[in-house]
């Protein structure tokens, strides 16, 4: 599992947990999320539908179907499904140019508890797109402690009586 997945884990510990996936893919990153953390249910966020019929399948054949939700649309409009200070984690790894990531961090935030995990994944990777510099801004203007690890970046939010 990757770090910021570890984090978010540690902090839960062993309750129940609720987490989302924003840029799915074919499923191998939720996948190992869905194996390592038993008492996590994950919602699983994907624009592509043509993903759909291989996600089901590789999570399917470990899972079973009621810890995970597949929703195929757009990461912002997905995000308005969710109610304030919903997820223990919200881990972006979609459209990594800065335009798109700044538009994600803004629609996935307020669903994020107090004391839950923000992340993402490919924080420094410049020939994907520019993660960093949204990552950095977002964080500097909510004023959060920035972690990076591996290709991770997370912080947990804090209330800042705002
Ligand atoms: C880097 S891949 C995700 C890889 C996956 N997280 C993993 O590690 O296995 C990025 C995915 O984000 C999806 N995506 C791009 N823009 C999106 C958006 N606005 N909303 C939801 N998904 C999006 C793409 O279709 C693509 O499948």
């Amino acid at each position: 599992m990757r770090p910021a997945w570890h984090f978010a884990q540690r902090l839960c510990g062993r309750r129940a947990a609720v987490g989302v996936e924003v840029g799915v893919a074919e499923g191998f990153n939720a996948n190992v999320i869905l194996q390592e953390w038993p008492e996590l249910t994950l919602h699983l966020v994907e624009i592509d539908a043509r993903y759909a019929p291989r996600i089901h399948e590789r999570l399917a054949a470990w899972h079973a179907p009621e810890r995970y939700t597949l929703h195929i649309d757009d990461s912002v409009d997905v995000a308005r499904e969710f109610p304030d200070e919903f997820f223990d984690i919200v881990y972006l790894d979609d459209d990594h140019r800065d335009a798109a990531v700044t538009r994600g961090l803004r629609a996935w935030y307020r669903t994020l508890r107090i004391g839950g995990v923000l992340a993402g994944h490919d924080y420094d990777l410049a020939v994907e797109g520019d993660v960093k510099t949204a990552v950095d801004a977002f964080l500097a203007a909510e004023q959060l402690a920035l972690t990076v690890e591996q290709w991770d970046w997370s912080a947990v939010r804090v209330d800042h009586g705002r």
